[in-house]
């Protein structure tokens, strides 16, 4: 169970200001020093949130060798292989589309923006398997106030970098790349929608989505876009990446809901890595407090 919303604290009651302004230094002495944002670096002033759940965490192992990211392989141990070499540093993301102030952040710019957290969140995969990881980030919607959205922008589209030479599996995946993904702004904008740039108090390995990647936690696993280049803001519904693939199993909303089933199996249950016993899954992957987003919406046609 969530133990309180993001929105009942503020940071100054999570964050004592000493602990932010040492991250802040500590960033500036890596950027000054040139030490590239390497898979491990420990993270410092890192903050416990309030978003936790009472399930024990899975353990590192799990987390980082039991992987989907197709750009380096579509079998689940692969990427931990294959991303190994992976450059995640330098790194920019571009946040273009409809907003105000359009601009290139480097991820080190990005982390500076907030206080960063560790927040423990359930994770369910689509295909029926789940995880509970510390994950550390803060609300997209920090980044998203930077460059002020204009009226006319009601999505939000995400890219993962792409480079074929680079990502060894990307001939033969069978899903297009890059890989895109999106949610409504509303979504995106709730505080649980997490900018993602570390787990278990590191830098997130490669085959995790290094060095910036979404965690959606009240969608299936795949909304959560890894290696993110570049955000767009627009007010078209963007396409994502497994729609695109496979339109009849996948639509662009995947909220965990127990009661649709995807085509080819139950989503009634889930095995969590590590047990063998089944679960039974919860609407929204219990996050409630996201139901107001989908009031008045058939859940079953909007999949
Ligand atoms: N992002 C990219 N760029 N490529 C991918 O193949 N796979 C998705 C999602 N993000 C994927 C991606 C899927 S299907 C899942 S379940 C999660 O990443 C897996 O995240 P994890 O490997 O950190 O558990």
């Amino acid at each position: 169970m969530l133990i309180g919303k993001a929105s009942e604290y503020r940071y100054s009651e999570i964050t004592p200001q000493s602990v932010f302004l040492r991250r802040r230094e500590f960033l500036a002495a890596m950027m000054a020093s040139g030490s590239a944002f390497a898979a491990g670096t420990k993270l410092e002033g890192v903050v416990k949130s309030n978003y936790k759940v009472d399930d024990a965490v899975n353990s590192y192992k799990d987390a980082t060798t039991y992987n989907n990211f197709y750009e380096f392989g579509t079998q689940k141990e692969l990427p931990a292989i294959q991303a190994r070499n992976f450059k995640t540093s330098p790194w920019t993301v571009s946040i273009e589309g409809d907003c105000a102030k359009p601009r290139k952040f480097s991820v080190e710019e990005i982390m500076k923006l907030a206080p960063l957290e560790e927040r423990v969140y359930r994770f369910r995969c689509v295909e029926a398997w789940s995880m509970i990881v510390p994950w550390i980030g803060f609300s997209l919607s920090t980044l998203l106030k930077q460059v002020e959205p204009t009226a006319k922008a009601k999505f939000v589209a995400f890219e993962t970098y792409y480079n074929r030479k680079e990502m060894p599996s990307s001939n033969y995946a069978g899903i297009p790349f890059p890989y895109v993904d999106g949610l409504r702004l509303d979504e995106a904008m709730h505080p649980l929608a997490l900018l993602t740039f570390g787990m278990y108090g590191e830098m997130l390995p490669p085959q995790n989505g290094a060095p910036i990647r979404m965690i959606v936690p009240w969608k299936y696993g795949f909304k959560s876009i890894k290696s993110i280049a570049k955000i767009k803001l627009q007010s078209s519904m963007p396409p994502v990446t497994w729609n695109l693939a496979i339109p009849h199993e996948y639509g662009f909303y995947s909220n965990v809901n127990p009661r649709v089933d995807h085509p080819r199996w139950s989503q009634g249950s889930e095995r969590r890595l590590g047990e063998f016993r089944k679960r039974p899954t919860l609407m929204f992957n219990g996050y409630d407090e996201v139901a107001g987003l989908y009031s008045g919406m058939d859940l079953k046609k909007f999949i």
